[in-house]
């Protein structure tokens, strides 16, 4: 049985103060609350230290939101996988579609930031997903096979143990307008039996696919009941803490 797992990606808010206080309320909602998921917050590089200190004694865990492939250099305004580690992060959010749009990140660069995250023992989230011309143009499956191809071009099965997947519509991502739970299930198990394909039966069945895009409170429940949903990542819901421990709770 695969476990759940929630992540909040912050993505570029809150600052020293404010990561005391996210992280503060999370835990005060939790207290005490049987939780059937993992919980991740993947707050800027700035408050990872800071955030490190207020979940290291809780179950909640830490990630980053990118990082470089090299370990160290002259690569002004990057930051690498051991710093990550420094600082207590266990998981990396790699490929997000604002690092692929924004920044102008391909598969090729994610895929070298994919390798150095596993050789340093950090626990890739590896988003991938169509933007809304893809899908009107109906190759949403060719988006997702090349992306996850190339992504993980050269690792094995091995080395994947600990991969995530993240599926994100693009045009679902901030926009309010999630995939409805049987868009997102039909891509999820597509993505499954792709990777059974890649890889093995086994490795496919054991592997989280996360959904993420506009997940929220009220739509959480009927996308994780999906059977190819194994959790979720969340952008907007995730900066108060009431909505973040509700989507935890719809588990
Ligand atoms: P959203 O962002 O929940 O605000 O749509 C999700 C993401 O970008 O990971």
């Amino acid at each position: 049985m695969r476990r759940k797992i929630i992540a909040g990606n912050w993505k570029m808010n809150n600052d020293v103060s404010g990561t005391v206080n996210l992280i503060s309320e999370i835990k005060k909602e939790l207290n005490g609350k049987i939780v059937n998921a993992d919980v991740i917050v993947c707050p800027p590089f700035t408050n990872l230290e800071t955030a490190y200190t207020l979940v290291k004694d809780s179950s909640i865990k830490l990630g980053a939101q990118n990082m470089y492939y090299e370990e160290s250099g002259a690569f002004t305004g990057e930051i690498s996988p051991l710093m990550l580690k420094n600082v207590g992060c266990e998981f990396v959010i790699l490929g997000h579609s604002e690092r692929r749009t924004v920044f102008g990140e391909d598969d090729q660069i994610i895929n070298k930031k994919i390798k150095s995250a596993i050789k340093h023992k950090l626990k890739p989230i590896f988003c991938i997903g169509e933007t809304l011309n893809e899908r009107e143009k109906g190759v949403t499956f060719k988006v997702i096979e090349t992306q996850l191809k190339n992504g993980l071009e050269g690792l094995s099965e091995n080395e994947l143990s600990n991969l995530i997947v993240a599926y994100e519509p693009v045009w679902a991502i901030g926009t309010g307008k999630n995939a409805t739970p049987q868009q997102a299930q039909e891509v999820h198990q597509f993505i499954r039996s792709l990777i059974a394909k890649m890889y093995s039966q086994n490795f496919a069945y054991q592997l989280v696919i996360q959904y993420g895009g506009s997940v929220k409170p009220d739509n959480a429940k009927e996308l994780l009941s999906q059977p190819d949903i194994d959790g979720a990542l969340v952008g907007g819901a995730c900066l108060k803490a009431d909505s973040f421990v509700k989507i935890i709770e719809a588990v």
